[in-house]
């Protein structure tokens, strides 16, 4: 018996294919911290209303091509037994006019939304209250420069909620990519070019960026969390930042400032009044600076949270947990170990 593929079992599954779609679709929105489908800035904003516009004039040009081929198919297709000649037509014009226009039309309502989107999203003037911060990639570390407050930060970029913010995207060695999903827009940052990303963050919370352009060995291991905080959070965070780093006072911290100032830590690591004379590449630090460290939540690129375990795994063994990593292994072990990671776990 031959199985019946009628228009209602094609147009079941179809139906059935739609909605399992949409049920995943739905799933999106919970706990998916690189959903890019969201507006907490402007800029994430206007690429949304984008992604909407295009989406709704992808739908319509697949339910027409759906249409037409069902009806192809099931309606006007030749049965068994009917005498099969098609239309001998040799041309109809109202139909060559409506597949000319139509998807002419359809890609100018594209073009000129994109273009416009493009255009706005990348502007040339600031306005003078303008929180600019220099975003310096590095193999595989984000640094984040404050120079209107003289603060630096790794892998952790803080942003007062409804300010302009200005991104200068530099790159200390090959080509990466700025990538914050939920706050809009992914940017290369390029050797010997500076790019930018203007946006107004509109949403308290925290994050997640990761590095999109493939650039070595822990490519994947290149993330950052953005921290969007109220007007008077950041403010508070700036102030803390700026402080000199916290004097140790339990011996071990004690101690352990030590064996930071004589181990090699202190060639590429800056703690303000401590190591100030870090080697520096053309632009930034060679490695995070280290000032306020236990105030930031993450480590190494923010693949670990910030805890004394996850502190001592790093130093034992960069490349380990890092493959490729350009810390080197110190051989720090028991005592002088645990004395480092306390002295780090202070600075807060
Ligand atoms: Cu940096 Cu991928």
């Amino acid at each position: 018996m031959r199985p019946a593929y009628g228009l209602k079992s094609i147009a079941g599954r179809l139906a059935l294919a739609i909605a399992a779609a949409g049920t995943l679709a739905a799933c999106q929105p919970f706990n998916a911290p690189m959903d890019t489908l969201s507006t907490n800035s402007d800029l994430g904003k206007w690429i949304y209303s984008l992604f909407l516009q295009i989406t709704i004039w992808d739908s319509i040009v697949m339910v027409i091509v759906i249409v037409a081929l069902l009806l192809a198919i099931f309606v006007f297709s030749t049965r068994e037994g009917e005498p099969g000649e098609p239309s001998e037509h040799e041309s109809d014009l109202m139909l060559e006019l409506a597949w000319t226009v139509g998807p002419a039309l359809i890609l100018m309502f594209i073009t000129i939304p994109t273009i416009h989107t493009i255009i706005k999203t990348q502007p040339s003037k600031w306005p003078a209250d303008t929180l600019t911060v220099q975003v310096r990639a590095h193999q595989w570390w984000w640094e984040f420069d404050y120079p209107g407050f003289k603060i630096q930060t790794a892998d952790e970029l803080h942003l007062p909620e409804y300010q302009v913010v200005h991104l200068e995207l530099l790159s200390e060695d090959i080509i990466h990519s700025f990538w914050v999903p939920a706050l809009g827009g992914k940017r290369d940052v390029i050797p010997g070019q500076i790019n930018q990303i203007t946006l107004i963050p509109n949403t308290t919370g925290e994050f997640y960026g990761q590095c999109a352009e493939f650039c070595g060995l822990s490519h994947a291991n290149m993330r950052f969390r953005v921290v969007v905080d109220t007007p008077d959070g950041f403010k508070r965070w700036v102030a803390a930042q700026q402080a000199p780093p916290a004097e140790p006072t339990s011996p071990a911290a004690i101690a352990g400032e030590k064996i930071f100032k004589d181990a090699p830590c202190a060639i590429c690591h800056q703690i303000r009044g401590i190591s100030g004379f870090s080697l520096q590449y053309k632009y930034g630090f060679r490695g995070p600076d280290l000032t306020h460290f236990a105030s930031r939540g993450t480590l190494a690129g923010s693949i670990f949270p910030n805890t004394p375990e996850n502190v001592a795994l790093w130093i034992q063994d960069p490349d380990k947990v890092k493959p490729g990593a350009e810390m080197p292994t110190l051989g720090l072990r028991g005592t002088d170990l645990q004395d480092l990671v306390a002295y780090l776990e202070s600075l807060k």
